[in-house]
């Protein structure tokens, strides 16, 4: 049995979105596999090389999923060809690859549902309180319009259709902080000056809603725009570095229609350029020794397609 999940990218709102506002996200083509073999007990396969940290917030999260999955017998292998720690969301990606093994290893309905319910139970283990983004869009495969009302256990999304082809390259910048350590960070100074920040999350969550509308419509130039300033509200709120804002002046020489911090940022992570075709840009970054890598999104070619 082999299942797989996609790793995401933030299009526009992260951060607010943890406060109930809208955020767009999507799956990229670069995942996490896992593979289940017969086995005595239900057990992981835990990966070589991370940190014990990792390898204990693993095991906790594997075993709270394999008891609430009724603990098939089944030993879990995972694979991943996408970047860890980087805004990628990697732990989402593994949850819901995972959850989806689990439920078939122990004959239970792999509907999204069900992933969505056992891979959240994996994401709390690892992130505390996640606003659900991460492992939402992992697991309906979409680019959706999401958004959790503060407190509710769940979050609502959208399906965005776009007309056009809608590609994005991604850049790594860099290790960067935990996402916990930068989002309890941005919570202190939420506290310390509410008012000002709660402008800023508002202004990111009506321009994730603008930016939305212009999926809709397919105009890029739109979603572009809408990602420059996501952007320089991110950087208001304390959250870029003079390497991020480096190489996504980088990005946008190199043609980029709009450029951010995808995920958690706060210094080094993964950066988002928005391109018609991004094959040159890739090129042209690789040639420079930055690591990059192409993923379409939406619209016609898309992962949407590929589900129906
Ligand atoms: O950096 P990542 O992939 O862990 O994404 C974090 C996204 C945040 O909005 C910062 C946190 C959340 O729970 O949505």
């Amino acid at each position: 049995m082999t299942a797989f999940g996609p790793g995401k990218v933030i299009l526009l709102g992260e951060h607010a979105v943890v406060y109930g506002y809208a955020a767009v996200a999507g799956p990229l083509s670069q995942g996490m596999t896992a593979r289940a073999k017969p086995a005595d007990r239900c057990e992981l396969k835990v990966p070589k090389g991370i940190s014990k940290h990792h390898r204990q917030a693993l095991q906790r999260a594997f075993e709270r999923a394999a008891q609430n999955a009724g603990a098939p017998c089944v030993k879990v292998e995972l694979q991943s060809d996408l970047p860890l720690s980087m805004g990628l969301g990697s732990s989402a990606a593994l949850s819901v690859a995972v959850a989806k093994v689990l439920l078939e290893a122990a004959d239970r309905a792999v509907t999204p549902k069900n992933v969505l319910a056992l891979a959240a139970e994996m994401e709390q283990e690892f992130h505390g309180t996640p606003s659900g983004v991460d492992h939402t869009t992992s697991a309906r495969n979409e680019l959706l319009l999401f958004r959790r009302k503060p407190g509710a256990p769940n979050g609502t999304a959208k399906v965005l259709e776009c007309p056009k082809p809608l590609h994005v390259l991604v850049a790594l910048c860099g290790e960067r902080p935990p996402t916990r350590a930068t989002v309890s960070g941005l919570r202190e100074r939420r506290e310390r000056w509410p008012r000002r920040y709660e402008r800023l999350f508002t202004e990111i969550g009506r321009v994730a809603e603008e930016g939305a509308e212009a999926i809709r419509e397919g105009d890029l130039e739109a979603l572009g725009d809408a990602m420059n300033v996501n952007q320089g509200l991110l950087a208001a709120l304390g959250l870029s570095s003079p390497a991020i804002e480096g190489l996504l002046a980088t990005l946008r020489r190199a043609g980029a229609l709009g450029a951010k911090l995808t995920g958690a940022g706060g210094d080094g992570g993964a950066l988002i350029g928005l391109f018609r075709d991004p094959r040159a840009a890739a090129r042209a970054l690789a040639r420079q020794n930055i690591h990059c890598f192409t993923s379409q999104l939406a619209g016609p070619g898309g992962p949407q397609e590929a589900n129906r």
